[in-house]
């Protein structure tokens, strides 16, 4: 294991990727955590990250010495290059020679481990305001740049390494070159650490926690519940139970999704609960979006630990495990701690015993989305599931404005196919992130179809591009596709007779529309 200690502002996560992109597993932990408790993990290397204090600021974050004696291999970036340069007794001064962005590195030493076959001149992302001016004693300085003497720095002997920029960037063209320069020159590490791998261990720790005991597990056709299940199927086969609860606002195709392909590609044990009617009964009337958000997601509940009342009944007691599809950036965000969780269940849940309590099953804690995607498609499971762009839990639910019925979702549901078919058809569905589509219900406007008039409502397309849907920019999609979309929509759609365009970036607006 690589250690990556974070030193705060979002960068561990990318770096602890980049590792892992080079076939090395890597984790990350808080600069908080004594020296003694990170190297009794015993990891194979470590790397500090950056951060957005100054090393001179007051209460910004140290590290032991211990942690640059011990051994093991270390490379800092940034903060963490500042912090090595600092302990060991080199020079970082606050000269106010600030550099942000992109700025040529001079490397001058082009045989040094890190830098060996990258060129003597690369764009590398800066971001600090401090400057280290010396190294420490026994350190080779490896790189400048017009503004910072010590730019980069090694002392093979002691397996210690530094830059000052931000290697894990895309912006730094070299970086991922030299973050593996590291890896296997630096640190002596071979790159074995694959999706099949990850499948194996985590295969015979879910054997071993569940034992001859039985678990179940909530598909919503998403790609993590899909990958988490077919995970835990492949290791514990029928004594797991999936239960999908359709709601009536799935898109066209997706509760065949689930119900054929895959079952078809797990084998896995699937009780479907059809409760379409059970949600447009409490749906109607409703056209407030935070309304309908909270009847949604009660019924979900209510239905999903009716489901489970049941399998328990069926099965007996033995039912003691919950899987979920909690991913590794949830368990960083949320403090990181391991060891598994003790959820207890809702206890509004006829037939469920009030103190049951479920032991959690997360066999993606420790990955990324597209690592979950590769593992997913190392399983078997079909590309449609696996590349699945995100859709939101309560579903058309939300995409409909206005009051949700059957014929409204028909409706919708047409459309969505239509768009999703020619975004499919060219090529698009990598480059978007997501494309809502979404039915203005209270909006009619005049239109003239086949020499006569019509009164019909607006479709309106939503494509956006993002990274992690905190914030948005919509895509700029080429005219012929949206004209084929607009086309066959109006075309095609009953009621329909007016495609718009959203051009709003989040911020201002959300991705959905409610
Ligand atoms: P917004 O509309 O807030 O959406 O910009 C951000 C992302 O979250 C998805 N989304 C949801 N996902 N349950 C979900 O599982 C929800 O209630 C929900 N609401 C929005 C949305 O599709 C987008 O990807």
């Amino acid at each position: 294991t690589v250690l990556v200690v974070d030193f705060g502002a979002q960068y561990a996560q990318l770096i602890a990727r980049r590792v892992r992109e080079a076939r090395v597993y890597s984790e990350i932990v808080p600069s908080t955590m004594p020296v003694a408790e990170m190297l009794a993990k015993n990891p194979a290397a470590i790397i500090l990250s950056g951060g957005p204090s100054s090393v001179y600021a007051e209460g910004a974050p140290r590290l032991d010495r211990e942690i640059f004696e011990s051994g093991v291999p270390v490379f800092g970036m940034c903060y963490g290059f500042q912090l090595m340069a600092t302990t060991l007794g080199g020079t970082v001064d606050n000269t106010g020679a600030r550099e942000y962005g992109r700025t040529p590195l001079h490397v001058s030493k082009p045989g040094s481990t890190l830098f060996e076959g990258t060129p003597a001149e690369q764009p590398v992302w800066m971001s600090h305001g401090d400057a280290c001016s010396e190294a420490p004693e026994g350190f080779t300085v490896t790189a400048s740049t017009d503004v910072v003497p010590v730019a980069a720095f090694e002392n093979d002997e002691k397996k210690l390494y530094g830059v000052q920029y931000h290697p894990e960037v895309m912006h730094s063209t070299h970086g991922q070159q030299v973050l593996e320069h590291f890896l296997y020159r630096g640190a002596g590490l071979t790159p074995s650490w694959t999706t099949g791998s990850v499948i194996e261990e985590q295969v015979a720790a879910i054997r071993e926690q569940v034992g001859t005991k039985r678990a179940i597990c909530g598909l919503s056709g998403g790609v993590d519940s899909a990958v988490a299940a077919a995970l835990v199927q492949k290791a514990i086969g029928s004594q797991l139970t999936c239960v999908y609860v359709d709601h009536g606002l799935m898109r066209k195709g997706e509760t065949e999704q689930v119900e054929k392909d895959f079952v078809a590609a797990t084998g896995v044990q699937l009780k479907v609960v059809d409760a379409e009617e059970r949600f447009l009964k409490a749906l109607a009337g409703v056209s407030d979006p935070e309304e309908k958000r909270k009847i949604i997601g009660r019924e979900f509940i209510r239905v999903f630990e009716q489901a489970q009342a049941e399998i328990i009944a069926d099965s007996g007691p033995e039912v003691a495990f919950l899987v979920q599809g909690t991913l590794y950036p949830d368990v960083v965000e949320s403090g990181g701690g391991t060891g598994t969780a003790n959820i207890k269940s809702h206890h509004n849940v006829g037939g469920l015993p009030e103190d049951l309590e479920f032991e959690l099953i997360e066999p993606l804690r420790k990955l990324f989305k597209d690592e979950v995607r590769m593992v997913g498609q190392e399983l078997g499971l079909p590309e449609e599931i696996v590349q699945r762009q995100p859709f939101p839990g309560p579903g058309l639910g939300i995409r409909i404005v206005g009051e949700v019925t059957k014929d409204r979702l028909d409706l919708l549901r047409e459309a969505d196919a239509i768009a999703r078919e020619e975004l499919t058809a060219a090529g698009l569905d990598r480059d978007i992130w997501q494309c809502p589509v979404v039915l203005l219900a209270d909006v009619r406007s005049v239109g003239v179809q086949g020499d006569g008039r019509t009164y019909g409502h607006p479709i309106v397309l939503r494509p956006v591009s993002s990274e992690d849907a905190m914030t948005a920019d919509w895509s700029r999609l080429p005219y012929d596709v949206l004209a084929r979309i607009s086309t066959r929509i109006t075309n095609e759609v009953k009621d329909v007779n007016r495609v718009v365009l959203d051009v709003t970036s989040k911020p201002p607006g959300t991705i959905e529309w409610e």
